[in-house]
């Protein structure tokens, strides 16, 4: 006699929490998180950015103590980002190759004080020194020049790996620039330097915040979308991953995050290499507003989207909620 109702019941592994937890795929812990921190001028200075709910920006000084508290909670690495001063700024954003710049500074400080307890992850691409707020230098119609705008970003690359960066992330999208900087590297002697690139990074309308936050938002003309790619393109991406692995990347990034997570696992399908996600400050913002209004609890979807990131086959993930996720996951 054959049972009216089946022998296969999915719902069976998920009736205790000791199955679910038992029969879980993958799960995110502090360890795949990156915290991007934004860097200001002064000492002691803690300025909100007011797009981004819950996030400022800090002086040097207390830079180094978010650093400590990311290392307590068990988080891996820092992406640091600099709000250049105005009267930095400049057409060929000449600030990016200054070694006592705030990025510079920022970088020794937290390794002078944290040693390889955390890793530092430092952003190639001028926009946060340019007076256009564009990541290359541009020409008389404002369109950004490949080939020049490389020889600075090398230049941006050494500066930091001379300070200590462990990670240098180009994320200007300019064609050819993670070989030029690798070869830069490995001349200088920073052959343990790695290179994560933002290989498949999108002219997203998600980074509008970000950009209040390094001061660039209200300076950019116009749009990134001759270097940055097409939100309509898969294929693309992978080209773009697959030419930055051949050029000698450690490790690739999408970016965005969630509206993204079939490229991420498309890349990780098609390459099987380390694939980072960027959740980025639009996306922070979105969910904060969620909370704001009522519409669900911070630390579930945090921890759900966070989740996500891994079950696409990402290796880890920036985002801005990485000290409040790892506490919540517990060091
Ligand atoms: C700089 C850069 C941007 C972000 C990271 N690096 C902004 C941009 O490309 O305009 C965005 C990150 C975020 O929105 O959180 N090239």
């Amino acid at each position: 006699m054959t049972s009216a109702f089946p022998h296969l019941r999915l719902r069976r592994t998920r009736a205790t929490g000791w199955s679910r937890a038992l029969h879980r795929e993958v799960e995110i812990t502090p360890a795949d998180l990156i915290w991007p921190l934004f860097v200001t001028e002064g000492t002691g200075v803690e300025s909100p950015v007011s797009s981004l709910p819950g996030v400022s920006r800090w002086s040097v000084d207390r830079i180094v103590e978010q650093a400590k508290l990311a290392v307590a909670a068990g988080i891996p690495a820092l992406a640091l980002f600099p709000n250049t001063q105005a009267e930095r700024l400049s057409e060929d954003g000449r600030e990016a190759l200054n070694p006592d710049n705030l990025m510079c500074r920022a970088i020794r400080a937290v390794k002078d004080a944290c040693g390889d307890d955390i890793g530092l992850l430092t952003d190639v691409a001028l926009d946060p020194y340019t007076s256009h707020g564009q990541d290359g230098l541009v020409d008389e119609e404002g369109y950004v020049v490949n080939d020049p705008t490389i020889e600075v970003l090398v230049g941006q690359s050494l500066n930091q790996a001379n300070a200590g960066a462990d990670i240098i992330a180009p994320s200007d999208m300019m064609d050819g620039r993670v070989a030029a900087i690798r070869s830069a590297l490995e001349d200088a002697g920073h052959q343990n330097v790695q290179i994560m690139s933002y290989a498949a990074k999108y002219a997203s309308a998600f980074y509008g915040p970000f950009r209040e936050a390094v001061g660039s938002g209200g300076l950019l003309k116009g749009n990134k979308k001759t270097y940055q790619m097409d939100p309509g393109n898969a294929e693309e991406a992978l080209r773009e991953v697959e030419l930055d692995l051949a050029e000698g990347a450690d490790s690739v990034m999408v970016k965005p995050g969630l509206p993204y997570l079939d490229i991420a696992l498309r890349v990780k399908q098609a390459f099987g290499v380390p694939v980072f996600a960027y959740q980025v400050s639009g996306e922070y913002a979105m969910i904060e507003a969620a909370v704001a209004a009522g519409a669900g609890d911070r630390d579930r979807m945090v921890l759900e989207t966070l989740t996500a990131f891994k079950r696409a086959g990402c290796s880890g993930v920036l985002t801005y909620h990485a000290l409040h996720a790892a506490r919540l996951l517990g060091a």
